[in-house]
């Protein structure tokens, strides 16, 4: 079984639909460490309610460079046995950019949720970059991490019909609730062995 490592900055809702899953929906994949890049993340509580270790990389006022701070990540992952060959890496509202150092050694076994449909809106605030634009149709995307920003082949995506009326905030909440139903689906492909990666497709058996 794959031990798996959670990074959040944030809120962690996620995390929370990801751990939650795995206990309900008996995802086969062993949740070892929740890690956060900053110390009042309240994604932490929730995990320590849900009875998984956490632990703290705070990158704020970090000197060194980003592979040095990935390091730093790696190491704790490797604490609690999220390695290359037996770990996954979920990015859950990790909001960093990841070394291509990392994305090596990891390569493949680390995934991301980004609250659009890629190739479009990278970045940040994806959702307002939608309404902006004027698309029709916005949602989200589960994807594997390489070295650029928002990427990697494409695991699953979940469509989100925009309303005239859509806000922000309303429109995030919809997006919101579609990446905690696919985020813990691609965790479940990925515990199970059922994705096989061809150029930038991805093929679920
Ligand atoms: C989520 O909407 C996630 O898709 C987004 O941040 C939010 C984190 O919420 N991630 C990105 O925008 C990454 N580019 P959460 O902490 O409640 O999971």
């Amino acid at each position: 079984m794959l031990n798996l490592g959670i990074l959040i900055s944030g809120r962690g809702s996620n995390m929370e639909s990801i751990l939650k899953s795995i206990k309900n929906k008996k995802i086969p994949i062993n949740p070892t460490v929740v890690i956060s890049n900053k110390t009042d993340a309240v994604g932490l509580k929730i995990a320590e309610r849900l009875g998984i270790k956490t632990e703290v990389v705070e990158s704020k006022g970090f000197e060194g460079s980003r592979a040095d701070y990935d390091k730093k990540i790696i190491s704790v992952l490797r604490k609690y046995r999220v390695t290359p060959n037996n770990g996954l890496v979920c990015l859950a509202g990790f909001m960093r950019i990841i070394s291509p150092e990392f994305v090596k050694k990891y390569k493949n076994r680390i995934i991301n949720i980004h609250p659009a449909l890629l190739p479009s809106f990278t970045g940040l605030d994806s959702q307002k970059q939608a309404l902006k634009y004027g698309v029709k149709y916005s949602g989200c995307t589960v994807h594997f991490v390489d070295a650029g920003m928002d990427t990697g082949p494409i695991i699953i995506q979940a469509v989100v019909k925009i309303k005239e009326n859509d806000t922000e905030e309303s429109l995030s909440k919809r997006i919101l609730k579609e990446e905690h139903r696919i985020y813990p689906e691609a965790v479940d492909l990925i515990a199970r062995n059922k994705i096989k990666i061809s150029g930038r497709r991805t093929i679920i058996s």
